[in-house]
């Protein structure tokens, strides 16, 4: 182990967190439900940390910034930024400055978890640097820092999928491994269009709180459905969980996150032979997901692109409950292997 002293740097730490996809309970999980979310490693995020004196960032990678005593102040710090600083803070190291260059696979802004996985990378590389252990917890909750700038209230779901390490079932700020017993595909379709996380659940919580008696309804139906949906994913129930999904969609739909766009692709890969699809992550833009067979899954690819997805990429869930997530994508420009 290295030594711990104050401000004893290396002259770089690396870290590393994934995307995640959320099979079910976007947006209810803020207002209690539970939800069942999956890392995906075949998205990885990487970050390079320096030490610097504040005078800029020198490496170029997708985004760059500075954190700490000599970084420019501004009104509105990245999550990523918050998180390094809070974590500088409580390392008792907060006169150190450090230059963070992120290299991230994940699309941002499309309900793949990009600010919480460029916020954890950016800790571990940092902790890295400094030679700090970071416990899961510890993690977390610097994670939780930069979230809570990035969506407004996170429901610390983003979180823990980018650094978990396989499905998990996620309820009031715990997130605990679940079962796969399925071997089926999910098929991730990109809509080209960026949501805003911190809009899609300011916007929920207004119309919730419109009609409180129909919110715990909704609520309540939510919890019923994401259960059944673990149920379903743990017995490898493929259209009961497709079903599921649907339903949730349905309700997604009710809570305004849905868009056109989003209602085609939908449409889309249920009618190329999908067991269910729906929006992932806030709605508003972002990423479809579709369940199917596994030989469906590449004409359910197609359509999905045929109806305007700007790239899709392919989950075997049997790779999910190993613990090795395999993932082809449609477009392996991005670097993802196919
Ligand atoms: C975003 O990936 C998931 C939301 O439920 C927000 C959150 O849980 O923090 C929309």
């Amino acid at each position: 182990m290295r030594h711990n002293s104050p401000a004893t740097a290396l002259a770089q730490g690396t870290g590393q967190a994934v995307a995640k996809a959320i099979l079910l309970g976007e947006h209810t999980v803020v207002h209690g439900t539970p939800a069942i979310a999956l890392p995906l490693p075949a998205l990885p995020v990487r970050a390079v940390a320096r030490p610097t004196t504040g005078s800029g960032i020198a490496a170029s990678g997708s985004f760059g910034f500075l954190a700490g005593a000599a970084a420019p102040a501004t009104p509105t710090p990245s999550g990523p930024r918050v998180a390094v600083e809070e974590a500088l803070r409580r390392w008792g190291i907060e006169a150190e400055t450090v230059e963070v260059v992120v290299y991230c696979d994940i699309p941002l802004a499309r309900g793949l978890g990009s600010s919480a996985a460029c916020a954890g990378a950016a800790v571990r590389a940092v902790a890295d640097l400094y030679g700090r252990e970071l416990d899961p917890a510890a993690l977390y909750d610097l994670v939780q820092c930069g979230e809570q700038v990035a969506h407004g209230r996170a429901s610390g779901i983003d979180a823990s999928a980018v650094l978990a390490d396989g499905p998990i079932r996620f309820h009031a700020g715990t997130a605990r491994p679940i079962d796969v017993g399925m071997d089926a595909a999910l098929v991730i379709a990109d809509t080209g269009v960026s949501g805003s996380t911190q809009q899609a659940v300011a916007d929920v919580r207004r119309r919730l709180a419109a009609d409180p008696r129909a919110a715990r309804r909704l609520l309540d139906r939510a919890a019923e459905l994401i259960d059944a949906g673990a149920g379903a994913l743990s017995a490898g129930q493929t259209r009961t969980l497709g079903a599921t999904m649907l339903e949730f969609q349905d309700l997604l739909g009710e809570l305004g996150v849905s868009t056109p766009h989003i209602d085609t692709l939908v449409a889309a890969a249920l009618a190329a032979g999908a067991h269910g699809a729906k929006l992932t992550g806030a709605g508003l833009g972002g990423c479809v997901l579709a369940l199917t067979d596994t030989d469906a899954a590449p004409s359910v690819s197609t359509a999905l692109r045929r109806a305007g997805a700007v790239q899709t990429w392919t989950v075997r869930t049997a790779g999910l409950r190993a613990g090795a997530l395999s993932l082809s994508a449609s477009t392996p420009e991005r670097g993802i292997p196919s």
